[in-house]
């Protein structure tokens, strides 16, 4: 009985660390691994060392010890974030166990900028180079979105309303594998990123790719609606291509060109839409 237990329980961890949370199971099976998960087990903790996606799972065999009981990840609500500022909305970033990302992060993105820049990019989650250092938008793609930044005149070094900008995404922890956020982990970070623009009342707001248009605003096909205005609680939203889809085609010149001149239009339109300051 115990080896079926703890190859149930490997499946599990493999599925977990795979983003998948479902098992199909037998009515046998299930009671066998409710008895286990009944269990006592130590509380899990913050600063458990992140486990890694690529870690070989240990093999299976009839002989094999026991693997460790699947530690369920214990999960905590968010607390309410209306009345929080800046810092204490961090800080709650940072400790946030409100979906199972927090066991494999190494830090949490909470993302930055000048806290009252008019203009706000949002893109999707951190990817392994931002997970490592604790900052938004540093990989590839962040060179790509600063000099897309650079271009249309702002700087997100800059600590003044003319030029500097804010950028945060809708997740604050990564994917494991960079995969795509699952529903439940973007809903369960949705309401900093929702904290996070009340705090700052951008003028206008850059969605980055599909996952942000999805998530921010509930509508898919990016596609068809980069280039189109939006709204997001009165503000206007101009959702664009990310700049990890751009970095897809840089060796095929002809596609990339033409698919940056496509955000490079998106951008225009909110330069043009953007009055200068004071104004
Ligand atoms: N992609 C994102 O969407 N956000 C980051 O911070 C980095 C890459």
């Amino acid at each position: 009985m115990s080896d079926l237990i703890s190859q149930l329980q490997h499946i599990l961890r493999r599925k977990c660390l795979l983003g998948q949370s479902r098992l199909p199971l037998s009515e046998q099976n299930r009671a066998l691994l409710q008895v286990r998960l009944l269990e006592p087990r130590p509380q899990a903790k913050e600063s458990a060392p992140p486990q890694t996606a690529r870690t070989a799972p240990p093999a299976l065999s009839a002989s094999a010890p026991a693997p460790a009981p699947v530690a369920a990840p214990a999960l905590r609500p968010l607390p309410p974030l209306q009345q929080l500022g800046w810092d204490e909305l961090e800080q709650a970033m940072r400790t946030c166990q409100a979906c199972a990302l927090y066991q494999t992060r190494q830090h949490v993105v909470c993302g930055g900028g000048f806290r009252q820049s008019r203009l706000m990019f949002i893109g999707e989650g951190p990817g392994a180079e931002e997970d490592r250092q604790g900052r938004v938008f540093v990989g590839r793609a962040g060179e790509m979105l600063n000099n897309m930044i650079k271009a249309m005149g702002f700087d997100r070094e800059a600590q003044n309303p003319e030029h500097g900008v804010y950028i945060a995404n809708i997740l604050k922890c990564r994917p494991p594998q960079n995969r795509n956020p699952l529903e439940g982990e973007a809903q369960a970070c949705l309401p900093f990123v929702q904290r996070q623009i009340e705090l700052l009342q951008p003028e206008l707001i850059v969605l980055l790719g599909g996952v942000a248009l999805k998530y921010l605003l509930g509508l898919t096909g990016i596609t068809k609606l980069r280039g189109n205005w939006l709204e997001y609680r009165g503000i206007p939203v101009m959702p664009t291509f990310h700049p990890a889809y751009l970095l897809r085609f840089e060796r095929q010149k002809n596609l990339f060109v033409n698919e940056k001149r496509k955000v490079w239009h998106d951008l225009q339109l909110v330069m043009q839409r953007l009055a200068p300051p004071g104004a």
